[in-house]
C-alpha cells in the first residue's frame, strides 16, 4: 500500500512510519517541523526515512496514488491555556479541516489520532467511547473539535475516516515534554524531577509500539465513522509509575513537587471492549517492559553526548 503519514518526524509518527516501511508499505511522510520543541530532535526521529517539509495549514496535501493517510500531525500537550491556544487552533483545527476536505474530494481514507483528554474528568472508569466527552483542556477541545469535523466531513462529503484516542503513549523519543521523557532525562543526568500535584494521578500509559500497531490495524480494519480508545493495558498512577522506573534504573529520582498543572486530567482508563472486539488489538506491553526500552534510550544518548 501507498500511505501518507503526516506529523512523521514527530514521536509517534516516526515509530508509526518506520513500522510501515517495515510491513513493506510505501511511504510519504509530511512534517514542517515546528518548533514546539527542539527541531533537532524530530531531525533525529527522521533520519531513516524521507519527509516533505510541508505546513498543512498553508499547503495542500497531495493525495495522488495514496491508499490511505494517516492524519498525527498537530499541537499537542495538554497544557494548552493562555495565547498557545491560536496553535492549538491553528495546527489541529485548521490543519484537520485541510486534511479531511482533501481526503473526502479524492475518496483516501483517514486514520486520525485524537486523545484521551477529551473525556476530560469523565464521569465513568473505565472510560467508553461512548462516555459524553468532556475536555477539561483547551487542547482537548481542540482535538474533540477534529473529532466532530470529521463526522461533519463524513455526513456531506463522505470523508471516510477513523479516530484514535490515544492514551498517553510513551518509548523511545517520546516528546520532551511529556512526564517520562523528562523523568528518564532527569534520571540520566542526576537531576531531580519536577512533579505536578500529588502524584496520586494515574494514567493508562500506552507503549508506542502498541498504539502504533493500532493505528496500522485501524487504517486496515476499522469501521469508517468509528471512535476506538487506544490504550493502556495497566493503569499506574505517575508514583507507582515513578517507582517503577527507579527499578528498572537502579537509581532514585529527585522529586520537586509543584502544585497541580491546569488542564491535567485526574485520571485517564480506557474502556478497550470496543478496539478488541472489532480489531483485535490489546496493549501488549507491561510498563516496566516499555520503561525499560525509554530508559535505555535515553541513557544512551545521555552517554553519546
Ligand atoms: P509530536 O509533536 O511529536 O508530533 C506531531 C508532529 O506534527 C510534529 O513533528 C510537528 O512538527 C507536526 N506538525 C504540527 N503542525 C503541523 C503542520 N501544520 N503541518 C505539518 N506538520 C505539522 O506529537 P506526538 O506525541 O507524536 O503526537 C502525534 C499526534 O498524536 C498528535 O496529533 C497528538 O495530538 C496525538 N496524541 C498524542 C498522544 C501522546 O501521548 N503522545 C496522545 C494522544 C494524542
Ligand atoms: C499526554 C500527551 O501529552 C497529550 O498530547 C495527549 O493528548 C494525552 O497524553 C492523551 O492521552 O490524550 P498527559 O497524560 O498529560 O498528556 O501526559 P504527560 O505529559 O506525560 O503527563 C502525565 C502526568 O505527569 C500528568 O499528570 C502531568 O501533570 C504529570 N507531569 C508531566 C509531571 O508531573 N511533571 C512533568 O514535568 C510533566
Amino acid at each position: 500500500m501507498r500511505y501518507v503519514v503526516t506529523g512523521a518526524a514527530g514521536f509517534i509518527g516516526s515509530h508509526l512510519t518506520e513500522a510501515l516501511q517495515e510491513q513493506g508499505h510505501e511511504v510519504v511522510g509530511i512534517d514542517c517541523f515546528t518548533d514546539y520543541y527542539d527541531v533537532a530532535l524530530k531531525e533525529e526521529n527522521a533520519r531513516g526515512f524521507d519527509v516533505l517539509r510541508a505546513d498543512l495549514a498553508e499547503e495542500d496535501l497531495d493525495l495522488a496514488g495514496a491508499d490511505g493517510v494517516f492524519h498525527l500531525a498537530g499541537q499537542p500537550g495538554v497544557r494548552s491555556f493562555g495565547d498557545v491556544f491560536d496553535e492549538y487552533v491553528h495546527r489541529n483545527l485548521v490543519v484537520s479541516r485541510r486534511v479531511f476536505e482533501r481526503s473526502a474530494r479524492d475518496g483516501v481514507r483517514v486514520v486520525f489520532a485524537s486523545s484521551s483528554s477529551v473525556y476530560g474528568d469523565a464521569e465513568r472508569y473505565p472510560t467508553p467511547e461512548e462516555t459524553e466527552p468532556r475536555p477539561i483542556s483547551p487542547y482537548g477541545v481542540t482535538k474533540l473539535g477534529c473529532e466532530q469535523l470529521a463526522y461533519a466531513y463524513a455526513r456531506s462529503f463522505g470523508l471516510e475516516a477513523v479516530l484514535l484516542r490515544y492514551f498517553t503513549v510513551y518509548g523511545p523519543r517520546q516528546r520532551p515534554d511529556m512526564a517520562f521523557a523528562r523523568m528518564v532525562g532527569a534520571l540520566a543526568r542526576g537531576v531531580p524531577f519536577e512533579l505536578y500535584g500529588d502524584g496520586l494521578q494515574s494514567r493508562a500509559f500506552t507503549f508506542v509500539a502498541d498504539a502504533v500497531q493500532a493505528t496500522i490495524d485501524a487504517m486496515e480494519r476499522g469501521s469508517t465513522g468509528t471512535v476506538y480508545n487506544v490504550g493502556g493495558g495497566m493503569e499506574a498512577t505517575m508514583r507507582e509509575a515513578i517507582a517503577a522506573l527507579e527499578d528498572v534504573s537502579g537509581r532514585t529520582l529527585g522529586l520537586l513537587e509543584r502544585p497541580a498543572a491546569r488542564g491535567d486530567m485526574r485520571r485517564t482508563a480506557p474502556d478497550t471492549t470496543r478496539i478488541e472486539r472489532e480489531l483485535d488489538w490489546r496493549a501488549t506491553t507491561p510498563l516496566e517492559e516499555g520503561l525499560q526500552a525509554q530508559w535505555q534510550w535515553a541513557a544512551n544518548r545521555v552517554a553519546a553526548s
